[in-house]
């Protein structure tokens, strides 16, 4: 693959974009384009970027450790098609001089809607509900039996109140849910929408009928949520993630629904995602998603066209809105 374009920056683009921002990517680089949205892989990247100045690549191109040291010296700046960019080391790319953007804010509201989907669908049973119709056993619902739990009026814990965390929570208030959260500082007043700030994580876990995590995976985050936290949650206690799949420690996550102490978990991302731990396929109180809470056609939409924006503003010497790196 080698992009044409007469002089203009030349962009290897990993994965399929939607239509519009395909369409501006290649009138505005010397494009190369995946339109069969073929994965590639580490080794295909890193021989195709030799011939490009720039890549445009997502969280979910499996990129391994050690892939900005092994990127040819052509490459100057990563645009990913992401808000999370725990796929890549920031310290690394300002090693190597190579800047990274990312697409904050535009996927904020998608995401929120998928932690509420999970919230809701955890408790009430979406997944065993679903189940019960498509395989014909509605019949055997009784006033007792089958049962979920109640939402509304319950309290929500929040792991993470960035952008994200701060939507989830204003959903959550439209729930009559009492609000906790915790993170590294507190919200500004404004923003903090009649919540409990929690300085210790351990500290809010006993107060959350359910766990939101909505906080990036960094090497501080990840495992967060392992056993001695879940074992800190009420007994009933219900679990989402549209996160990262690494901040949670599967295993324990796994036991404590399997033995009732948690009632439910709601899960968007997965470690080693796609390939999840098997046993959540066996768990009728788990509520699985394929990593979608930013797939709206205008959430995917925005998020290219920032891509497209941060790579345009490089090229032109200015600094890019989306800057991870050091300038
Ligand atoms: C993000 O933007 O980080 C979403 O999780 C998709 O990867």
């Amino acid at each position: 693959m080698a992009p044409t374009g007469h002089g203009k920056p030349r962009i290897l683009v990993t994965r399929k974009m939607m239509p519009d921002v395909e369409r501006r990517i290649a009138a505005a680089f010397a494009a190369s384009l995946n339109p069969d949205d073929r994965p590639m892989g580490r080794d295909e990247i890193l021989a195709l970027a030799a011939s490009h100045d720039g890549l445009l690549l997502t969280s979910f191109d499996k990129l391994g450790p050690a892939f900005i040291p092994a990127l040819p010296d052509t490459i100057r700046i990563i645009a990913t098609h992401s808000v999370g960019y725990d796929h890549l080391s920031i310290p690394q790319a300002e090693a190597r001089g190579i800047v990274v953007t990312n697409t904050p804010g535009v996927l904020t509201d998608a995401t929120a809607d998928i932690a509420l989907l999970l919230i809701l669908g955890a408790a009430r049973g979406a997944s065993w509900g679903d189940r019960m119709v498509r395989e014909n056993r509605w019949g055997a619902t009784t006033l007792v039996s089958p049962m979920g739990h109640d939402v509304s009026g319950q309290r929500l814990g929040i792991l993470g109140m960035g952008r994200i965390g701060q939507a989830v929570a204003r959903r959550a208030r439209g729930f009559g849910m009492a609000i906790h959260y915790h993170s590294r500082q507190p919200v500004a007043a404004e923003d903090a929408l009649g919540t409990t700030y929690h300085a210790r994580f351990a500290d809010m876990l006993p107060q959350c009928d359910f766990l939101s995590v909505n906080c990036a995976s960094t090497p501080d985050t990840r495992g967060m949520v392992d056993a001695a936290a879940l074992a800190l949650l009420p007994e009933g206690a219900i679990v989402v993630n549209t996160a990262r799949g690494d901040i949670v420690d599967d295993g324990a996550l796994i036991a404590a629904l399997g033995s009732g102490r948690l009632a439910a978990a709601g899960l968007d991302v997965f470690k080693g995602e796609p390939d999840i731990d098997p046993r959540y396929r066996d768990l009728d109180n788990v509520f699985l998603l394929p990593h979608i809470g930013s797939a709206t056609p205008r959430t995917r939409s925005a998020m290219g066209h920032k891509c497209i924006d941060n790579l345009l503003q490089f090229f032109r010497g200015e600094r890019p809105a989306d800057l991870l790196t050091r300038a």
